[in-house]
């Protein structure tokens, strides 16, 4: 909630349109995380020539709405013609609100008073604020927002008076930090520390990248300061070859600082990733520092030598194409997240799922609109890159993450070999052969690639999967006392499929917890528990705060994010990342499916042991290599999912009944129905459907029921008669071939048809067309669908 984004040229030399434009662009990118108003801070020219003044310029509303508010401006102050900036800092936000209504006092930037001697955009909730405004109030602070944020940039002039000015800004912002409770990515640039910028890190995420410009070839560089030739020397010929040199800054060094590294890839891909307690500062040279003070108080700080607390982080390579940031020709990001879903389910299998000896490839190629690339290069299975230092996927490197001081014994443990592949032994093949010609009682007919292919004969290597993130952890977690799965929403709806799914393979006690309520009871967590965290985007406040918290219960936690370096990857033990690749559009489409599939995959590793489970893990193994062609397959009912819409567009309210696997595609359907479309929606079990929604039924309500031919078609065809005995108005959605659903259509109902797959992974076929349904209410009810009204992605507050 809430993204910023910093640009800071040091003698590159440009008018001010453009460094505008690079900060709306990079907010655009950003805006996923919030929508309501805007804001950025710029130099102005003072009058005196080459003096300069900070200029904010807030709105309400959206970027677009912002850079129509800052052409006017720029209009209005002829001053600006001609200017040419040498050196600039530039800092902007995009807003979610958290205290105080939307509107443009109350967006971001937040300044100590009209000089702007400090200026502030931040990401974050400051939790003590209540109690800094009162004590800088009294000190002669004046404030004018609703905001929390307002009482940093106050805080910053305070301390700085206290020190008589004798301090470095980054000093200063250090000490500013640590009077700050609660999470917070900050920007800070001040008219008293021209041409710095500082942005300090906890809780909230944040990334830079840099590159480096021959400084020769800058356009007009006339700073003789800031050219870094009179400072450090000529620029070497090696750097003027290296098109990015993290950690060099100087002469000819462009800055780009942001909530997500998505907005920092029409740039560079070259970012460094800041930890929690980092605090950047770039000086007026161009010249960046990290320092940590996570191991200061207030107190120490005041007296600490900032060389001591100087810091060297890793840069990190985004393995991504820009092509995934943009909507490649789809009109939404949420259309095109839809349709990329046979490709985002076999980046998440790639390398993890092992059948006749060779790493799952998608049987046929899928349209490469976007390419999630990173994995892709190294055979090496990527959920070994789940620790958060290890985003530089392209180098192969290997390393879980573990927190020595939790798990010694279970550390230990984990070095005894746990070959998932080989749990299986060649004298369960005759089995394996039976699960082939009756899997899980309705499998799909053979259609391409690995299915036709058949069980291995006696002596060929058997399927495994391979999660090398949880590989040092498999018997861990089989030791466990439960499983606990929390999230929330749609991840919370992925970890209800995962229930069923590790109950079914892996025969483990599991429970499933929204974050939030989970943490609202204060639920009791053991030491040998398994807590998972289900993400995307790996930053969900509810979420965070309950790792932290099983953390420190002792238990053991595991991360399922599509985020690399994002706080639920660090903070966790171990995990899978999904690589689905950014997911951009508000409503979680590619990444719930993608989701699915990686919890399916860890059931099936955790149930690798069982003898009695093989045949099924086998056909569901087979499953999975097929499920991209069966995504596709279901994304040819688009135009009838476009037909039904318009049917249904003018509905007061929507039901979809499901149990088994589906109870949780019910609940998810709903779900997108009413956060886009604004339809009133509700996801029933279809078991508790006499128990009270019954009465809710009539010729007008329309309810989607879904039968598909899983374990619980017999009693959801029940529902159907029960329902259609009342008069319902029915969409069934079933599979394709299952003749009992046919005598349904004579009866006034609309079918939708989709492949049959083994039943675990039924809930991602059965949830795409429901997708399409509400992407095309929301369209044909003229509704924002990537931006859907009040919310933001990644919800960072709690
Ligand atoms: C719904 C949706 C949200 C998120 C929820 C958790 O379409 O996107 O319900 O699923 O806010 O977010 P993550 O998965 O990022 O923790």
């Amino acid at each position: 909630m809430c993204g910023i984004f910093g640009y800071a040229n040091y003698g590159v030399g440009q008018p001010i349109q453009a460094i505008l434009d690079t900060l709306f662009d990079g907010l655009q990118r950003l805006e996923y995380r919030g929508y309501d108003s805007a804001g950025v801070c710029v130099d102005a020219p003072a009058g005196e020539p080459g003096a300069r003044c900070p200029l904010v310029i807030k709105h309400q509303g959206k970027i677009s709405d912002l850079r129509v508010r800052a052409a006017e401006v720029l209009e209005e102050n002829t001053l600006f013609a001609g200017e040419l900036y040498s050196t600039h800092v530039g800092i902007g936000h995009t807003r979610w609100a958290t205290h105080g209504p939307p509107n443009a006092t109350n967006s971001h930037p937040h300044v100590n008073g009209p000089d702007g001697e400090f200026v502030v955009v931040h990401n974050g909730i400051i939790t003590n604020h209540a109690t800094l405004k009162p004590f800088l109030a009294k000190n002669g602070a004046v404030f004018v927002s609703d905001t929390d944020t307002e009482v940093v940039p106050h805080l910053c002039e305070y301390l700085w008076k206290k020190r008589g000015g004798k301090v470095s800004l980054g000093q200063l912002a250090m000490e500013v930090c640590s009077r700050l409770e609660g999470a917070y990515a900050l920007l800070i640039r001040s008219a008293r520390y021209p041409n710095e910028l500082v942005a300090c890190k906890q809780g909230s995420p944040l990334v830079y990248g840099l590159k480096r410009r021959d400084p020769a070839a800058a356009n007009g560089a006339t700073n003789g300061d800031a050219t870094g030739r009179d400072q450090g020397g000529a620029v070497s010929s090696a750097s003027r070859l290296s098109a990015s040199l993290l950690g060099a800054g100087g002469a000819g060094t462009e800055f780009w600082l942001a909530s997500d590294s998505a907005a920092l890839l029409t740039h560079t891909r070259d970012v460094v990733v800041l930890e929690d307690g980092d605090l950047l500062h770039v000086d007026a040279y161009g010249r960046p520092h990290v320092f940590n003070s996570l191991a200061m108080t207030s107190r120490t700080l005041a007296k600490a030598d900032m060389a001591d607390l100087e810091v060297k982080r890793e840069g990190r390579k985004i393995e991504a194409e820009v092509e995934s940031i943009m909507k490649g020709g789809y009109d939404h990001y949420m259309q095109k997240e839809i349709h990329e879903q046979p490709k985002t389910l076999a980046d998440t299998m790639r390398g993890r799922v092992v059948l006749d000896g060779k790493p799952f490839k998608p049987v046929k190629s899928s349209a490469p609109d976007v390419i999630f690339s990173g994995h892709f290069i190294d055979p090496c299975e990527s959920a070994s890159l789940f620790s958060g230092s290890n985003i530089a996927a392209a180098s192969g490197a290997e390393g879980g993450f573990e927190l020595p001081s939790r798990i010694g014994g279970k550390k230990a443990r984990a070095k005894e070999p746990t070959p998932a592949g080989a749990l299986f032994s060649g004298a369960l093949l005759g089995a394996a052969a039976a699960a082939t010609a009756a899997p899980d009682k309705a499998a799909a007919p053979a259609s391409a690639g690995f299915m036709e292919e058949g069980i291995p004969a006696a002596g060929e290597s058997e399927p495994f999967i391979k999660l090398g993130g949880l590989s040092d952890h498999v018997e861990g977690i089989l030791r466990c006392r439960r499983i606990v799965f929390i999230a929330c929403g749609t991840s919370y709806h992925a970890c209800l499929v995962a229930r069923k799914t590790l109950e079914e393979f892996a025969a483990m006690p599991v429970v499933v917890e929204l974050a939030g309520d989970f943490m609202d009871r204060e639920a009791p967590v053991f030491r040998d528990d398994t807590c998972v965290f289900v993400s995307q985007s790996g930053e969900t406040a509810d979420t965070l705060r309950a790792l932290e918290y099983a953390k420190a219960k002792g238990a053991l936690c595991v991360g399922i994010t599509n985020t690399v370096g994002s706080a639920i990857s660090n903070a966790t033990h171990c995990g899978v990342h999904l690589n689905a690749g950014f997911e951009i559009g508000v409503a979680s489409t590619k990444a719930y499916t993608s989701q699915i599939v990686a919890l399916t995959m860890m059931a099936l590793l955790l149930g690798a042991d069982s003898r009695a489970k093989m045949p099924k893990r086998i056909a569901a193994m087979r499953a999975l290599a097929r499920l991209p062609d069966d995504a596709r397959e279901v994304l040819e009912l688009d135009a009838s999912m476009h037909k039904l819409a318009e049917q249904l567009k003018d509905a007061q309210s929507l039901i979809f009944f499901g149990r088994g696997y589906n109870f949780s595609t019910a609940l998810e359907a709903a779900l997108k129905v009413k956060e886009v479309a604004l339809i009133h929606s509700e996801g029933i079990n279809a078991g508790e459907m006499k128990h009270g929604p019954l009465a809710l039924v009539d010729e007008n309500l329309p309810i989607v029921v879904i039968a598909t031919q899983d374990a619980m078609h017999r009693k959801m065809e029940s529902v159907i008669q029960q329902l259609l005995a009342r008069s319902a108005k029915l969409v069934i959605l079933c599979n394709t071939g299952d003749d009992a659903m046919t005598q349904f259509e004579g009866r006034g109902c609309t079918l939708i048809r989709v492949p049959r797959t083994v039943d675990a992974l039924q809930p991602i076929i059965n949830i795409i067309p429901l997708q399409l349904l509400s992407y095309h209410l929301t369209t044909l009810r003229g509704f924002n669908v990537d931006q859907p009204r009040n919310l933001a992605k990644s919800v960072t507050v709690t």
